[in-house]
């Protein structure tokens, strides 16, 4: 049995939309940054006399679409491994579910890491975000830990995620939880129906890959306060894009607003702090971490009926 732990990533500069749905390459690159709470343990054993795959996930089987979207995976790493034996995987996602909040990241990481160990595969960290990519497009950018980015690529070879040195101060994330049921549309749908009929798609392309260019320069030279800007650009334009499709995509909540506003309060305050929230209500804060703590007590003043977590950047996946 083989035991693999990973942590979610948010999206700074966005992905949204897929040049090929079948291999997950993404229409532009996108950036993250990994995240040090909430994580996904993932164990997986190899049974000789199986004959499907099976797993629960915290505590409840696996079935239906989900299974079938696992166990597509395992096949994927099965081809390459030349084994056959089907798996039976045990998950427990402390990453609230469908809500926005990555869980799909940290899950689909954990099981590339601990699945291609258990059938014997050696490789490195480009091939394994290859294969990550196959579950959920951001895992790919989950197999980092710090910041990364997923190079759009054109096939399964050209897209994956590397590391990137962040070379500014320290950083922390403030997660503001509004509301942490389970998203309406899955991401996978609802980047569908942007690229199908949102009349801004292609601009949206455009301009998010301008975004990657911009924030690798931000990077590179440290400077949160456009790294932060470029950020909270780019979720915007993720999100009007979609609020353009027919029929209409929107996670944003009135609520997921006041936070945003709240934060450019903050900033005005003098305080470096940025908004993103990725496909679901809930806002994560990039900030430094020596406004962390200040900015978390006024938002929880302000706000007492929303949940907030700070957590530290996060670590690459290990397996225990
Ligand atoms: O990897 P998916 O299919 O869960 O899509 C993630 C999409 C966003 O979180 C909204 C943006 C991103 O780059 O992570």
């Amino acid at each position: 049995m083989i035991t693999a732990v990973a942590h979610p990533n948010i999206a700074l500069i966005k992905y949204w939309g897929k040049s090929d749905e079948e291999l997950i390459i993404p229409s532009t690159s996108s950036i993250s940054v990994t995240l040090d709470a909430y994580k996904t343990q993932t164990s997986i054993e190899l049974l000789d006399d199986a004959r499907t795959d099976s797993g629960t996930l915290n505590g409840i089987a696996i079935e239906g679409e989900e299974l079938s979207r696992i166990s597509g995976f395992l096949q994927h790493i099965r081809n390459i491994s030349g084994r056959s034996e089907f798996a039976r995987i045990v998950s427990v996602n402390t990453v609230p579910t469908a809500a926005g909040l990555a869980s799909s990241a940290s899950g689909f990481a954990a099981l590339a890491v601990a699945a291609t160990q258990a059938y014997g595969l050696k490789l490195s960290q480009r091939e394994l975000s290859q294969i990550a990519r196959r579950g959920s497009g951001s895992a790919a950018r989950s197999l980092f830990g710090g910041m990364a980015i997923w190079n759009a690529g054109t096939d399964d070879r050209t897209s994956f995620a590397e590391q990137l040195q962040w070379h500014g101060e320290e950083l922390e994330v403030i997660v503001g939880v509004i509301n942490a049921n389970r998203k309406h549309t899955s991401s996978r749908e609802a980047m569908r129906n942007t690229a199908l009929t949102s009349p801004y798609y292609s601009s949206w392309v455009t301009s998010n890959s301008d975004l990657v260019l911009e924030a690798l320069e931000a990077i590179k030279s440290g400077d949160l306060d456009r790294l932060g800007k470029l950020t909270e650009l780019s979720t915007m334009r993720m999100h009007a894009v979609m609020m353009a499709a027919n029929p209409p995509v929107r996670y944003l909540e009135p609520e997921s607003l006041q936070l945003f506003d709240a934060v450019l309060d903050l900033r005005n305050l003098g305080k470096k702090i940025f908004a993103t929230a990725d496909a679901g209500p809930n806002v994560k804060m990039l900030c430094s971490a020596e406004d962390a703590e200040y900015t978390l007590h006024l938002l929880q003043e302000e706000f007492p009926n929303f949940s907030f977590l700070k957590s530290k950047v996060g670590g690459p996946p290990r397996v225990l």
